[in-house]
Parts: structure tokens; C-alpha cells; sequence
């Protein structure tokens, strides 16, 4: 291609396309959201942000101004009188994250909302109205008083392996006149269900999210306007464990926290219609008993239910409850009262089993066909007294029972007692297992599939990917890899569901969150994880490997705690939420400065704890390689890992413009890259360390290597996986991160594809061929020891997810949130077709290519307001049309060259075919 055909700029803007754009434009305004979330109650912030997406019919939509009303009542906001603030109309084309600045607002405000916009293709009209109340800011507008009973009972065990009975309150009350609101405030520690006059409220499971106690508590919102009757009425509650009484108290005390035993803080807040108001708060008039049906709750031992222990009624007016207890005023346990801003946990799904087998005479083995996290429910008749026990496995032995082994000392059983008389419904509403497999006990009668079905319990966030290809075992690894992240969201992200652990390890996230981004929209999950961190953070810095750390591991490394950091970035780059790089900036860089000062010896991180964990190791049964050829020296992964993060915090310095640290950051960065090649380098062979790919790549990919060496570096990486590792993996859980897409960056996306590809071992399509519905914790795990062995974690998927979207799909973001969206498809040889789909802030995006002998098909779609650089690939633009006809007729394009044999295109939204003839020629 001729020098004089780069930079052919065109400007082709249709004749008539403005003229006809606003004679028939039509432009709506919709998905509006407050603080990222969806008519959300009681959110604990006066200045949220508001979003919305645009839809339009036309290609090249803009936004160049909105309009924001904000009223305290729908009537007003009908009117269009926004007497909380109206915006008037605004010269912007910012429609996502825009800062609330009307009137201040106090706790329980209600505000109603809408938007109108000015766009490029015309104007909308008003959005439908959304809502958001503000929840109770202050301590002082909580007038309740915690509850709670600081003992267990004759049937309860305060042990190493605790069993504790669920506690039932309930509270009768009055209402004189008829209500106009009622808003109901609630924490229940661990967790805690709430009926008001027998209705179950909400459709949370496992609420609210848990966090570090001691430092927060977080509350749940509810109107409850329309529960309420005149005259009497009654407020219940069932409080559970959770990770508030621990699952495992004395067991070791130096690593496990302990809180205490369920408490619970309730405000219910009416006014009436003429205006006057009554609170119904905890305190001692209320009545308890945990004599009821839930036995015994526990995380990782199971849940046992007795029916024939049911409090029929207790929860409607007119229960005797004389015989209940009085509850203790208890002390508040040092943690702030937050509102939840994360979404709650949910059944998100239902599974249906696919079969069920008898092993001998009263135990069947049921298959649910999918390594899943939540618990089954069971239709079952008998007699009173019928005890059905289910226990849960991800996989069977040899001999069709369950394998139990990994669980480690998790009794993950589950006992349903019988109280007879009919048909019985029953799931447990406390606890959740990790399972594929499920051995019935104690079942009258014959169990069949249509007896169960498995509920899927995770935090309910909005799916935002779809990904699929031309070939089934990367559509399979996908499909493991999408219930190992569903699996693992629990108001936290945990390591894994099922073992008794389930911990939120912060390396297994480091770089997968950015892939689970795409899956799900995870920003406000990750945000107040970002706050766990920071909750669990020393006074004199040190962020521990585990947080909230129920597990007391403060072992002071980069790639664990340098998790905080790079979420951060991502929520930045995929959402354009600057709020946590804001809110935790002094946090993370006292942790950069007290790992620093602590363990910086000449420049380099002389501190690591996990290595590359977890890499294919040399013999089938190890858990961990003992080979010093495949493990990665630990200084060097420390200080590659501090550099990146020293560059990342001179990037958020620069964010804040705070321009002192910036200058800061950068100079410790350069010292750490002098000090790292220089002890890590070989100027001859152009190995770093002891050239595992690790040691190689870490510097490659954080651009520490000196330009001349780059190639050198990579080809060493090259030799590495192609020639000793046959093509296949040798990275663990830190090298895994970069891997996919370093191979892409530096031009050879074809291998990354053939490891993505692979089905021996190691690889991910070997869990595949092995049967897993999940990605596997080890390569190895279906031969390796079951000390730490779980097949339900996703810490090994490392950027894989990422790369799928980024570089097979083609679609990543340019600009934070994808204002500007970078279209490039690693169009590799092995596949014919690849649909993704992602939804950013600003709506859908769509990439789906195909090809077929020397042809290349393209359909993209680009949400209004944002705009996409587009990578053809193809040599001459005469090959290229869209939508049926010569690229040049395409208006609104703007500007078009040839880069590296691709065509480079920069289009505004809307939807294209583009096809390609001569491809690959
Ligand atoms: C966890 C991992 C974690 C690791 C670190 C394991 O037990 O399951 O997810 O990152 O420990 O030590």
C-alpha cells in the first residue's frame, strides 16, 4: 500500500441526511438509572448520578444537550415542575454519570424524575418518570434500637462446627388512619427475611450484603406502603447466620473473625394521609423464639428444616406469642449503618434436573447437568416426621456416589423434616451450596426430577454479554466460564462456592473482573467490594489477601492487594465511574507507600506470597509445582506488579489532577523499571529470570522493557509456548491475566487462539473434555490432590473472558464507558464466525463477523452518543462495501486510512453491514 493512500480523509456528510434526520428522527430516552441502579430506594448518597441511554433510528445520534427534571412527587414531575431541580437545558453530550445538583437532600427524600434530550438526529421527548428515595443518612435519624439474644439454646451447638437455630421476631402494631407511606429500614445480621402481615417483602434471598461488621453494616429499603392494612398489624423477621455468626467460631481463632450472635436494627416509618407519622423501631416490646422450623443454618454445613416445628401463622395478626421470648437489647457492634448500593442477591435461574438414580435401596444420586450455586427445592409427601436428607457434590466417584473429598470439612447436608398430611414445597433460605450432584435420603417413595428443581442464588445484576463462535468447545468454555462467575457473586466475590472456604480472595479477581464485566454488569459489586478492601486496610497501611477478611491474612504482597488498584481502573475504563479511584486514592496510595517503605530494597518488591499461582505443575497429583522451571521468581512478578500499579496511581493522580504525586509515581516507576532490567534482564539471550513465559511477559505487557529488546522478549515467549510447551498453557493465575491479549497486542492472536482452543492438557477445553460444566481451581484437577481442589473457581480463566470480548468480538473501550469504542476483531484462522454483544453505559454494542472463502461479513451496531473506530480488515477500500454499496457513499463516516494492512474507519452510531471481498488476499 502506497504512502500516499494513508490518511485518504474524506468528510462525507450526506446532502439531505440532516434535513431528513430531523424531519423523521425518532430519538427516545430510556434505561434511566440512579447511582447505576433502577428506581433504587434508600440510596446513601445526596448527589447521585444520573444516567440514561439513547435509542434512535438513525445512525450518527449525538447528544448536544439534556434536560433533567427532579420532583418531589410524580404529580409535580407531570407538570413538569421540578421543584427539587431542574436543569434547564444543558449544552452537553454527557448522558451517563451526570451529578445530581438540585436542591439539597435530606435523608428520605423521594425524588421523581425524567430527562429529555437534544441530539444531533433531533429531539425526544420526556423519558417515562424514575424514582429514587434517599435512605437514612444520619445516625440520628435511626431511632431503633439493636435486638438480639447473646446465647444459643438447648438445641443449638456454639462449636467449632456450629449449629444455631434461626430466631423469629415479630411485632404487632397499630395504624389509626390510613396510611400514605410506609417505608420500612432494616439490618439483620447475618441475614434476614421480613414479612409485615404475612406477605413475604422483597424478593432478596441471603440479604443484605455482607461486609466487615465491625466496620459497616449495610441496610435494605423498602416501601411497604402497599402491605399495610388499618388497624392491626404485624411486622415478623427470621434471622440467620450468615457470615455474622461465623461458620466455623473457635476454630481458629487467630484466622477466623467471629461478630457475635444475629441482631437486627428495624425502622418502619409511616405517615399518614394527613400528614402526621409514626415510627415502629426494634427494641424489647418485641417478641422472639428460635423454636421454629430452621433448625440450624450454616454456610458450609447446610440448612435442616423441621416442619413439624412450623410457628403456623406467627407472622399475622392474632398469633398467641406469650410463650416467646423478650429479645436483649444488645450493642451496636462498632460498624457504620450504610445503605446497600450493590444489587441484592437473588434466584436468578432455575434448573431442572436431568436425572436421578437410585445407588442402593433409599439413596439416589440426582444430576442437575450443570455445576451450579444456590440450592434445590423439593416437592415431597409422606408422613410427619419424614426426614429427607440432601447432601451435595460437584462430582461422583468411581462408584456413582458422591465425591466429597475437595469439600474438605463443609457437610453441605441439607435436612428436611415432614410434618405430614399433603404435598410439601421446601428450599432452605439461609445457606447455599456449590453442586452438580445431589445424594437423596430418606425420600418416601420414589424420588423423580419433577420432585426438583434447582434455584440459581446470586447477586442480581443485568446479564451484559453474549459470545459465541464457530467452534462449540470455546462456546462451552465460555458457557463454564459464565456459571463459575455467576456461581461466585455473593454480595462479594468469592473464590468459590462450595468447600468451606468461600472466601473473597483479591488476586483471583485482579484482571478477571474486567472479563465478568463484560458478562454481567458487576460495577456496583465491585465498587463495594473496593470499599471491603479499604474497610479492612491496617492503620499503618497493609491490605490483607482476603477481604472483608473473615480470614485474617495480611501476608503484604502486589498481586493480591494490587487487586484494589486495578478495579479501580477497570470501573473507570468499562463504566466511566470515577468515584472509586476518587473515594480510595488515599487509601491505595498509603498502601503503595507502607509496602514501599517496608519491602523496596534498591528499587525492586523484594515481598511476594503466591507466586504464579496455581501453574500446571510437572507431576498430575501436585496441587502446587516444586519445579523451578515452571515457577516465576517472586521478586520479579513483586516488582513488575509494583510498577504497573505506580503508573496506574500516576494515571489517577493526573484523574484528580493532583500533579505533584503524578510527577511522584513516575519517578519511583522509572526507578523500579531501571533496577527490575537490570537485575531480571539478560541483555544476550533477552530472557528475563529464568524465561518463563511469567517472567517474560509481566515485563512485555507493562512496557518495562527496553524498545530495542521488545521483539527479542517476545519471541522468547513465543519459543517458550510453542516449542517446550507444545502450544498450551504454562502461566498459573498470574501470568493468565495478560497472556490472551499480550499474544494479541504483539501480533500473534493465533496463538493465543490455539491455547484458547486446546482440549489435552493443559487447557481450559481440557476441563471441558473432562466433563466440567465450570472452569476447574487447578489444570489439574481432575488428578490432583483434594487439599485445594475445587471445580468451581475462576480465578484460571485470567484475561480469557476479556480477550474473547476485546479481541475476538473486537469490542473495547476507547474513552471510559465506551464514549469512543475501538472495533478490532482478531479475525483468527480456525474460525468462521464470532457474535458478541455487549451492553456498555451508553446501550448496545454488537460485533458479529463471519467469513467464507475470500469473503468478510460484518454487522455492528454502535449505541447512540458514542462513536467506534473501525478496523476492516482489508487492504483496499474498494473492496469494502456497506450495507450493499461503496464505502465512500457512507455518510457520517469521518475518517478513513489504511493501517497495517486494515482499513481504519471512524463511524458515529448506528447500525452497518460492512462485507469484504478479497479477504485475505
Ligand atoms: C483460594 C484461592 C486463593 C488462594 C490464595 C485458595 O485457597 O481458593 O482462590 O486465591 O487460596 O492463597
Amino acid at each position: 500500500m502506497s504512502a500516499a493512500s494513508k490518511y485518504i480523509v474524506f468528510l462525507l456528510t450526506g446532502i439531505f441526511s440532516c434535513w431528513f434526520a430531523n424531519a423523521f428522527a425518532d430519538v427516545s430516552l430510556q434505561n434511566l438509572r440512579c447511582e447505576m441502579l433502577k428506581d433504587p430506594q434508600g440510596i446513601g448518597t445526596t448527589q447521585p448520578r444520573l444516567s440514561w441511554q439513547i435509542n434512535s433510528d438513525e445512525r450518527n445520534t449525538q447528544q448536544t444537550a439534556y434536560e433533567i427534571i427532579v420532583a418531589s412527587s410524580p404529580q409535580k414531575l407531570a407538570s413538569n415542575i421540578g421543584d427539587l431541580w431542574d436543569s434547564h437545558k444543558v449544552m452537553s453530550d454527557r448522558s451517563i454519570m451526570v451529578n445530581y445538583a438540585g436542591r439539597p437532600l435530606a435523608s428520605r427524600a423521594a425524588c421523581y424524575w425524567k430527562v429529555k434530550g437534544w441530539t444531533t438526529k433531533g429531539e425526544s421527548p420526556w423519558s417515562q418518570p424514575a424514582f429514587w428515595s434517599v435512605g437514612l443518612l444520619n445516625a440520628a435519624d435511626w431511632k431503633a434500637k439493636w435486638i438480639g439474644y447473646e446465647h444459643g439454646f438447648p438445641w443449638d451447638s456454639v462449636s467449632k462446627f456450629s449449629r444455631l437455630s434461626a430466631r423469629y421476631y415479630r411485632k404487632q402494631f397499630q395504624t389509626s388512619q390510613q396510611v400514605k407511606k410506609a417505608v420500612v429500614y432494616i439490618v439483620g445480621l447475618g441475614h434476614y427475611e421480613l414479612y409485615i402481615n404475612g406477605k413475604a417483602i422483597g424478593d432478596q434471598v441471603l440479604a443484605e450484603a455482607p461486609t466487615d461488621y465491625t466496620q459497616s453494616v449495610l441496610y435494605n429499603t423498602f416501601d411497604v406502603t402497599a402491605n399495610l392494612q388499618q388497624g392491626e398489624n404485624v411486622i415478623g423477621t427470621v434471622l440467620g447466620n450468615g457470615r455474622f455468626f461465623t461458620m466455623r467460631p473457635k476454630y481458629k481463632p487467630n484466622k477466623i473473625k467471629e461478630f457475635g450472635f444475629p441482631k437486627m436494627l428495624l425502622q418502619l416509618e409511616l405517615t399518614y394521609q394527613d400528614g402526621s407519622k409514626k415510627v415502629i423501631t426494634s427494641d424489647d416490646s418485641w417478641k422472639f423464639t428460635a423454636d421454629g422450623p430452621i433448625r440450624t443454618n450454616n454456610e458450609y454445613d447446610g440448612e435442616e428444616y423441621d416442619a413439624t416445628k412450623e410457628l403456623t401463622d406467627w407472622n399475622v395478626v392474632g398469633y398467641d406469642d406469650r410463650k416467646w421470648l423478650k429479645p436483649e437489647l444488645v450493642e451496636a457492634h462498632g460498624g457504620k449503618v450504610e445503605a446497600q448500593m450493590n444489587e441484592p442477591i437473588k434466584i436468578v435461574d432455575t434448573i431442572h434436573p436431568v436425572s436421578i438414580k437410585q445407588l442402593k435401596p433409599g439413596t439416589w444420586i440426582m444430576d442437575m447437568g450443570q455445576n451450579m450455586a444456590g440450592w434445590v427445592q423439593m416437592k415431597v409427601r409422606g408422613k410427619r416426621g419424614d426426614k429427607v436428607t440432601l447432601r451435595f457434590a460437584e462430582t461422583l466417584k468411581e462408584d456413582s456416589d458422591l465425591y466429597i473429598a475437595n469439600l474438605r470439612d463443609a457437610k453441605v447436608t441439607d435436612i428436611y423434616t415432614l410434618k405430614g398430611g399433603g404435598e410439601e414445597i421446601w428450599h432452605p433460605v439461609f445457606v447455599y451450596h456449590g453442586f452438580r450432584y445431589v445424594q437423596i435420603t430418606g425420600y418416601p417413595g420414589t424420588p423423580t426430577v419433577d420432585d426438583f428443581i434447582g434455584q440459581v442464588v446470586s447477586d442480581n445484576m443485568a446479564n451484559t454479554g453474549h459470545f459465541e463462535t464457530s467452534n462449540p468447545l470455546i462456546n462451552q468454555v465460555y458457557h463454564n466460564a459464565y456459571w463459575g462467575i455467576l456461581s461466585d457473586y455473593k454480595g462479594m466475590p468469592v473464590d468459590c462456592p462450595q468447600r468451606n472456604e468461600r472466601m473473597p480472595w483479591l488476586g483471583d479477581r485482579a484482571i478477571g473482573s474486567l472479563g465478568e464485566s463484560f458478562v454481567f454488569n458487576n460495577e456496583n459489586l465491585y465498587a463495594k467490594w473496593l470499599d471491603d478492601i479499604e474497610q479492612s486496610q491496617k492503620p499503618d497501611g497493609s491490605i490483607p489477601d482476603v477481604a472483608p477478611a473473615y480470614w485474617n491474612y495480611y501476608s503484604d504482597n502486589m498481586t493480591w492487594p494490587g487487586t484494589y488498584i486495578l478495579i479501580a481502573d477497570m470501573l473507570y475504563n468499562q463504566f466511566a465511574d470515577k468515584g472509586p479511584i476518587a473515594k480510595h486514592y488515599p487509601s491505595m496510595k498509603k498502601w503503595l507507600g507502607y509496602m514501599r517503605q517496608k519491602y523496596a530494597k534498591d528499587n525492586l518488591m523484594t515481598k511476594d506470597k503466591y507466586g504464579d499461582w496455581c501453574v500446571p505443575p510437572e507431576s498430575p497429583e501436585l496441587i502446587h509445582s516444586r519445579d523451578s522451571s515452571r515457577n516465576t521468581n517472586g521478586v520479579l512478578i513483586a516488582t513488575a506488579y509494583y510498577y504497573r500499579l505506580l503508573l496506574l496511581m500516576q494515571h489517577f493522580a493526573k484523574i484528580l489532577n493532583k500533579p505533584a504525586d503524578a510527577q511522584q509515581f513516575a519517578a519511583q516507576s522509572l526507578q523500579a523499571k531501571n533496577a527490575f532490567n537490570q537485575k531480571f534482564l539478560d541483555k544476550k539471550t533477552l530472557q528475563y529470570d529464568n524465561n518463563t513465559v511469567t517472567a517474560n511477559l509481566l515485563p512485555l505487557y507493562f512496557d518495562m522493557v527496553p524498545a530495542a529488546d521488545r521483539k527479542g522478549v517476545f519471541n522468547n515467549i513465543v519459543n517458550k509456548i510453542t516449542i517446550d510447551a507444545n502450544s498450551h498453557i504454562s502461566t498459573g493465575v498470574i501470568g493468565t491475566q495478560w497472556l490472551m491479549r499480550g499474544l494479541t497486542d504483539f501480533g500473534r492472536p493465533d496463538i493465543a487462539y490455539h491455547i484458547a482452543a486446546n482440549d489435552d492438557y493443559p487447557s481450559w477445553g481440557y476441563m471441558v473434555k473432562r466433563g466440567a460444566t465450570t472452569i476447574w481451581e487447578l489444570w489439574n484437577g481432575d488428578t490432583a490432590a483434594p487439599a485445594m481442589n475445587s471445580r468451581n473457581h475462576i480465578m484460571l480463566l485470567g484475561d480469557l473472558i476479556a480477550w474473547f470480548y476485546q479481541d475476538l468480538g473486537g469490542i473495547k473501550a476507547d474513552e471510559p464507558g465506551f464514549k469512543t469504542i475501538v472495533m478490532k476483531p482478531a479475525t483468527v484462522n480456525g474460525l468462521n464466525y464470532v457474535n458478541a454483544s455487549y451492553t456498555t453505559p451508553y446501550g448496545l454494542v454488537k460485533s458479529n463477523w463471519k467469513k467464507q472463502s475470500g469473503h468478510f461479513d460484518w454487522t455492528i451496531t454502535i449505541p447512540a452518543n458514542s462513536k467506534a473506530i473501525v478496523y476492516l480488515p482489508a487492504y483496499k477500500v474498494s473492496d469494502i462495501t456497506c450495507d450493499g454499496k461503496a464505502l465512500s457513499t457512507l455518510s457520517g463516516a469521518k475518517t478513513l486510512f489504511d493501517d497495517n494492512g486494515e482499513t481504519k474507519l471512524e463511524i458515529g452510531s448506528g447500525d452497518y453491514h460492512f462485507e469484504i471481498n478479497n479477504y485475505g488476499k
